[in-house]
């Protein structure tokens, strides 16, 4: 974990930036001649962003981390890297990958995607998220099965709707009336007696991200932002990847969180799956407009 260490003043040139930039105002002016600001953390209230690491045009932040700062050609000219255009044209094409190739995710490339997950920002910089990478056929055989238990339970229910409508949110209640909810249901069900798996679509790795609930709880908001960086790296590396709300949710239940090595008191904010695409899509699909509001 990064420990700002303070400022080394052989570097300083008292430019201030890092006093601007601390969101925890860490840093401060004093009388001293010498040491013209400091570096105060009495309570641990450091966030551990790093931006007076990023800011400090002389690298006279003392910091100690197992990562270093990272600083390449063009660090401020980002568009020079990728102009909107083009990162605009990947975000597009970005695609949910439900056919795979009945091969294994490269190590290295399943490495890389992690490394592009863990610099994706999260509330108060907490990076208290982790992941359980599944590769085994089996245990992905269970978690499909598992998650598809509920199918069949609905479908038995589904007769008894009106009966229950007064115990349902209304969430559930407006899907119990839908009379897609049949329909849907008769052919996922119809799927997985024929041995189809329509959890992961046989993909061969599956990502299972867990977060400590913790007081504000950002921590969904954290595991979106988390697994979209992922997402975009697998893409990036010609990958495929799928969310799978559906395998999600079955993590409510204790017996399956245990058997996934999820830690007491973590919960699963989301599920993906990973491997080499057996499809090539060839444009990106229509989305409908923004409802935007302005307040001007
Ligand atoms: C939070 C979330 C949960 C999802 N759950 C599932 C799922 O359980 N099964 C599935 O096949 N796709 C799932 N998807 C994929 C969506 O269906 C897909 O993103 C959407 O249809 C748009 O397609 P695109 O990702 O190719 O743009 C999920 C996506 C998100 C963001």
């Amino acid at each position: 974990m990064l420990l700002i260490q303070g400022i080394n003043y052989d570097k300083c040139t008292e430019c201030s930036n890092c006093v601007e930039v601390c969101p925890a105002q860490l840093f401060s002016e004093t009388d001293d001649k010498e040491k013209k600001y400091v570096f105060r953390n009495p309570h641990d209230v450091c966030v551990k962003c790093g931006h007076c690491i990023s800011i400090c045009p002389e690298e006279a932040i003392l910091f100690e981390d197992e990562d270093s700062a990272f600083n390449f050609e063009g660090t401020k000219n980002l568009p020079d890297i990728v102009s909107y255009e083009d990162l605009l044209k990947i975000l597009r094409m970005r695609r949910s990958m439900r056919v795979f190739k009945d091969k294994p995710v490269p190590e290295k490339k399943l490495e890389k995607i992690i490394q592009a997950m863990r610099y994706a920002p999260t509330a108060s910089n907490r990076q208290n998220w982790r992941l359980t990478v599944v590769t085994n056929k089996k245990e992905i055989e269970y978690l499909s099965k598992e998650s598809t238990k509920d199918l069949k339970l609905a479908k038995k229910l589904l007769p008894l709707r009106y009966l229950a409508l007064p115990f349902l949110s209304p969430a559930l209640r407006k899907r119990a009336l839908d009379p897609r909810t049949k329909v849907i249901l008769d052919r996922e069900l119809g799927d997985v007696e024929k041995g189809k798996d329509i959890v992961f679509f046989n993909a061969p790795c599956v990502i299972i991200l867990y977060s400590r609930a913790y007081t504000s709880n950002m921590a969904p908001n954290d595991a979106g932002v988390v697994i979209t960086h992922g997402m975009l790296a697998a893409q990036a590396l010609g990958l495929g990847t799928c969310w799978i709300g559906i395998a999600q949710r079955v993590f409510q239940k204790r017996k399956i969180k245990k058997h996934f090595k999820v830690p007491r008191g973590y919960q699963v904010y989301g599920v993906i799956t990973l491997g080499i695409p057996d499809i090539e899509y060839q444009r990106a699909p229509p989305r409908r407009a923004v409802r935007v509001q302005r307040m001007e």
